[in-house]
């Protein structure tokens, strides 16, 4: 496990004695759910609609901005891998990020992330994730990891955010030459289905803050190869 509840009393002081005062809105926000910002698996999707019921509360006006800024970064990301900008991921990612892609593995830090996911979407032509369902909770997050009494997911004083992002991804190939093909038969085009299970930072930056995912766990839904469903359905 990564990040676990505090546990003695010596962090704990140690904690506090860095911590400064919440912001108002901040003070006023649900903790995160532990789940989210403990687990190194995907939570069970089951699991999602308990973890928001639990923690949603009544929108701030200048959480607003917060949010906005969170949905604009899930939708970065999706560009980015659609447009194999791997530079683009570090407005997307902290540097210390870590992430559980399942199948692909997990990732520690940002370029762990680039490497891989270059590499993993290498053999295919181009891609377009169709992000839609998204949940976004601001909360602070009062984990602790009891190896460096470092708070789990953000700083101490600072607004987390717990998200989850569905992805409907088309997988699309290329003509020969690696020129998209003008017209494609749906049999072609594979398409996966994933849910992003993020907890995201506030990071100071020169013009202000941006918000970045620390943790990210993936729950791949199904992953329909069209190719293989068509196939099978013509042979009945
Ligand atoms: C990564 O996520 C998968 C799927 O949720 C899980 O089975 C696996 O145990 C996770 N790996 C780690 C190191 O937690």
């Amino acid at each position: 496990m990564l990040f676990s509840k505090l546990t003695t009393p010596t962090l704990f002081l140690a904690a506090l004695s860095t911590a400064s005062p919440l912001p108002a809105h901040t003070q006023s926000l649900p903790a995160c759910p532990t789940t989210f910002t403990t687990s190194t698996a995907g939570i069970p999707a089951h699991e999602i609609a308990s973890l928001f019921s639990s923690t949603t509360v009544p929108l701030h006006p200048s959480a607003a901005a917060d949010i906005e800024h969170i949905r604009a970064t899930v939708a970065l990301y999706g560009i980015a891998l659609d447009g194999k900008n791997w530079p683009m991921l570090e407005q997307v990612f902290t540097s210390d990020v870590r992430a559980n892609y399942s199948a692909v593995g997990v990732m520690e830090g940002i370029e762990a992330i680039q490497t891989t996911l270059e590499a993993s979407l290498e053999p295919v032509g181009f891609t377009q994730h169709q992000f839609s369902t998204t949940v976004i909770q601001l909360c602070r997050d009062e984990t602790v990891d009891a190896a460096t009494g470092e708070h789990g997911g953000a700083a101490p004083g600072k607004t987390a955010a717990v998200s989850i992002a569905y992805t409907t991804t088309a997988h699309f190939p290329v003509g020969p030459d690696g020129a998209m093909l003008p017209t494609l038969d749906a049999a072609a085009v594979l398409t996966g289905y994933v849910m992003y299970q993020d907890v995201w930072v506030k990071e100071e930056v020169d013009e202000g803050a941006e918000w970045r995912i620390r943790k990210r766990n993936t729950i791949t839904m199904v992953s329909l190869n069209l190719h293989h469903w068509t196939v099978e359905e013509a042979q009945d």
